[in-house]
């Protein structure tokens, strides 16, 4: 997830453009940068880190005499590392057009290929740059930008909302949208381009929005807008009412919420590019995921911690009763304090959003120095994690601002999905086509899914918020969902939750079970026996008067007549019950917090991202 800023008209160029990029930053900071004109000539100034960072570049170059229009870009980056050569905007050979991108161009390296035979040469190793080199060729036989960008665009495939000018047409602003967002900021002889709205509240609240496919020309008079086949269409404008601080979370009173909601598209994204739809196989092989890596692989250790350490608990699940590979999961603090047995015919996977856990890094310094092979999920690109690992598959969530991490678990678990997917189908040649399918049709059902759920939920937590105590019980690969969900509850709202495997229950929290407790009981159809086990376990906290929160497939009549709450969720097959059980209690969580008026975001004594031990 990246940020793009767009301007043209008579005010000065880099503070509109810094300011945008200001408002933008929270989806992406790795690095950032600004294209402008002076003297008729694109100028560039681009920077490693952060916007402020930019900023003090531009301070120190001091461009006079800098001219709209011009564009701004914070990245985060999912192809290429975070550096100055990787930072847009990205120009063709002449240098005389410029553009920023924010999305995954998915046949970059095809694309790239071609080009680089026709001559072009590339300065960096993003995906981006393809569609400068692109437009340049189309330039040798178009006489106009138009034409160009135009036929180059439609020749990507993948998530894009890019904006380009150049010195051939310096009126014009050229943007085209596909499944990424871009918003138009109408003026009165000035527009504005961004990512988002916060980006344009300072200066607009009127705006125009591209749908996919669709493309559009940005003079200072006018927005001319264009659908596929390049007819042009009109387009009204929405008079926006938002405050600039509500803009900023998309409308959404607080990051995590946000972020629970973008969770169909973050896994729709983890998963793009790394299907092959015409053949539905998985493709690692370009993040370099090599099937010789698994010819000498007899165990499997997946190492990490908190919310990513319960994606590790269910890739136990999946792997060993498809793959047949035992796996062992161990919270990081742990595993590098014990001695864990490992040889070179260990894979170590570490799991981390941040990729900068001091623990789960300790854990992997530990198996690299044993010899082991080591595939880290990451999904901070060139964190530290990722650096230090042998192979990583990034998760795509973009970036997660809330500290209770919602969406990097739910895409840990896709990746994870994917994997023992690819794992069955070499191992044992087997046919996961239908599997694949089903994981394509999930952003789509999640998304129903949430937009149903979110008001029942809601009414839920009025009615237990101001409980102390309440326990999570689930079995099989729902039980990391059980451990999950009061791990988001506790974080959150301070109160104290305790996740159990449903059948150990007897063994000890039975003793808690009265009428102030309630119990969280997560169950799926799906899982069979597992569900009848569970259902046993409602009993045994029913008969001694606790209430049951019931997260249970659709139609669990058994249920309906035993919970005093209940949350039907869609059915599903095995490998995604983990996804849709959880966006549930993560709502939950979050209702209750908001109701005992936490601060949601960032939660007492946590931090996003643990560097320490
Ligand atoms: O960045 P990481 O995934 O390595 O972080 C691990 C934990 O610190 C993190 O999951 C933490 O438990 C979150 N607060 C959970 O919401």
């Amino acid at each position: 997830m990246c940020g793009i800023v767009g301007y043209i008209g008579e005010r000065e160029v880099i503070p509109v453009l810094i300011e945008g990029l200001r408002r933008l930053e929270y989806r992406g900071y790795d690095s950032a940068g600004v294209v402008f004109f002076i003297d008729s000539r694109l100028e560039l100034i681009k920077k490693k880190g952060r916007i402020f960072e930019l900023e003090e570049e531009i301070f120190k170059r001091l461009p006079k005499g800098a001219k709209a229009p011009g564009l701004g870009h914070t990245r985060w980056a999912t192809h290429g590392e975070p550096s100055e050569a990787n930072a847009h905007p990205h120009t063709d050979c002449t240098k005389t057009l410029a553009l920023v991108h924010n999305g995954i161009i998915e046949n970059y390296q095809q694309l790239k290929k071609e080009l680089k035979e026709k001559g072009h040469e590339f300065s960096s190793s993003t995906d981006t740059e393809v569609i400068a080199h692109l437009v340049e060729e189309h330039l040798k036989n178009k006489d106009n930008i138009k034409d160009a960008f135009f036929s180059a665009v439609s020749e990507l495939k993948g998530a894009y909302a890019v904006c380009l000018i150049s010195e051939k047409e310096p009126d014009k602003i050229f943007v085209a949208r596909n499944q990424s967002p871009v918003v138009i900021g109408v003026g009165e002889g000035e527009n504005f381009i961004a990512s988002d709205i916060p980006a344009l509240l300072p200066f607009t609240r009127r705006v125009m929005f591209l749908n996919d496919g669709e493309f559009a020309i940005v003079s200072r008079e006018k927005v001319e807008v264009f659908d596929s086949k390049g007819n042009k269409i009109e387009r009204e404008i929405t008079e926006i009412s938002w405050d600039i601080a509500s803009a900023e979370k998309g409308g959404y009173p607080h990051f995590m919420l946000k972020e629970i909601c973008e969770q169909p598209d973050a896994i729709k994204h983890t998963l793009l590019g790394r299907i092959n739809l015409d053949t539905m196989e998985i493709d690692f092989e370009k993040e370099g995921l090599l099937k010789e890596l698994f010819e000498r692989v007899k165990k499997i250790f997946v190492v990490a911690c908190g919310t990513s350490y319960h994606a590790g608990m269910v890739a136990k699940y999946l792997i060993e009763k498809d793959v047949g590979i035992p796996v062992e999961v161990d919270l990081a603090s742990e595993f590098r304090y014990r001695s864990p047995l490992i040889d070179e015919n260990t894979l170590f996977i570490a799991v981390s959003q941040s990729g900068e856990t001091a623990d789960t890094l300790a854990g992997l310094r530990l198996a690299k120095n044993k010899g082991a092979k080591i595939l880290s999920i990451c999904n901070v690109l060139g964190s530290t994690i990722a650096r230090e690992s042998d192979v990583v598959l990034y998760t795509q969530a973009g970036p997660e601002i809330s500290v209770a991490s919602t969406k990097a678990f739910t895409t840990q678990v896709i990746v994870f999905i994917l994997l023992s997917l690819y794992l069955r189908r070499l191992f044992f040649n087997e046919d996961v086509s239908q599997k694949i399918k089903t994981l394509l049709d999930a952003p789509t059902k999640l998304q129903s899914f949430i937009e149903r759920v979110r008001p029942d939920i809601n009414e839920i937590a009025k009615r237990w918020y101001t409980v102390k105590n309440a326990l999570y019980l689930g079995r099989n690969i729902l039980y990391p969902i059980a451990l999950e969900g009061a791990l988001k509850l506790k974080e959150i709202s301070y109160i104290h939750a305790e996740g159990y495997a449903a059948g150990e229950m007897k063994h000890g929290p039975i003793a808690l079970i009265e009428e102030n407790v309630p119990s969280v009981i997560v169950a799926a159809k799906e899982t069979g026996i597992i569900y009848e086990k569970t259902l046993s376990n409602a009993e045994e906290v029913k008969s001694r008067r606790g209430p049951v929160i019931a997260v249970v497939s659709e139609g669990a009549e058994e249920f309906k007549r035993l919970a005093d709450e209940l949350i039907e969720v869609p059915l599903t097959s095995y490998e995604l019950l983990p996804i849709f059980y959880v966006v549930p209690l993560q709502l939950l969580a979050y209702e209750i917090a908001a109701l005992r008026g936490c601060d949601i975001d960032k939660p007492r004594n946590l931090a996003k991202s643990v560097t320490v031990e």
